[in-house]
């Protein structure tokens, strides 16, 4: 009778997870992007529907392919991760921001192939919006945030400062001081930190592993045993 399980712990729960790069047109041939692959967005996006959670993946460029329960937005820019994520975010119970997003944009995309001419060429750039402080800002009682820092100085005080200033319940610390981790790799090593600054330090493990620790860290906070 023991076997007969109380259910899965995140039956029920609306779940919001971002994932992978965005890429900022330059003209219609060219963009700004980043090496993110998107696969720890994604093994967190499994890991959740794993536990029983209704997931939507917001997704930046990347070949990735996602389980066939997960609902999936396809994006290309931060602007529109922004607005997909804005007509995502209400009634979601869980928001986990793994996308590393533009934090520049150019000013303007050209409508032709820019051509080349002079030795030195400069983009401008404005400010994307902050996705994730955003969301913090909208966020009711009861709706968990949990967001990223990759930092390379004084990691675990920029973490923690990220924290305070989008309101989340959570951060994911990546260290890429650690061989093997980060963007391009299997694997990452994280430390994660909650509002009361409480620090949880991993060891360096695959990026399926590192979903596994956050969504434990995830479920302690919202008083879910797992066991
Ligand atoms: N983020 C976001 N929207 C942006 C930039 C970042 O939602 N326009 C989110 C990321 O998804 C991540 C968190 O903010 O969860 C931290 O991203 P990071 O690049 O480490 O920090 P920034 O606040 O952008 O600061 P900086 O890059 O200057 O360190
Ligand atoms: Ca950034």
């Amino acid at each position: 009778e023991n076997e007969i399980k109380k259910g899965l712990p995140l039956l029920g729960k609306k779940v919001l997870v971002t994932a992978g790069p965005t890429y900022e047109a330059i003209d219609p041939v060219r963009f700004i992007g980043n090496h993110s692959s998107g696969k720890m967005g994604f093994a967190l996006a499994e890991t959740l529907y794993q536990l029983g959670a209704d997931v939507t993946l917001i997704a930046g460029p990347t070949s990735l392919k996602s389980g066939d329960g997960i609902k999936r937005i396809d994006v290309t820019s931060a602007a529109e991760m922004l607005n997909a994520c804005i007509a995502q975010f209400n009634g979601t119970d869980i928001t986990v921001m793994s996308a590393a997003v533009a934090d520049y944009t150019p000013v303007e995309v050209a409508q032709q192939k820019i051509k080349k001419k002079e030795d030195h060429f400069n983009i401008e750039l404005k400010k994307t919006t902050d996705i994730l402080a955003t969301l913090g800002k909208q966020k009711s009682d009861g709706q968990l945030l949990v967001g990223f820092a990759l930092e390379t100085t004084d990691e675990e005080n920029y973490a923690k400062e990220k924290l305070k200033k989008k309101n989340l319940d959570l951060i994911v610390l990546n260290s890429l001081n650690d061989k093997g981790a980060g963007f391009k790799s299997e694997t990452n090593k994280i430390t994660i930190f909650n509002k009361a600054l409480e620090k949880t330090a991993f060891e360096t493990k695959s990026k399926t592993e590192v979903a596994k620790d956050i969504c434990a860290e995830i479920l302690k906070l919202m008083n879910i045993n797992n066991a």
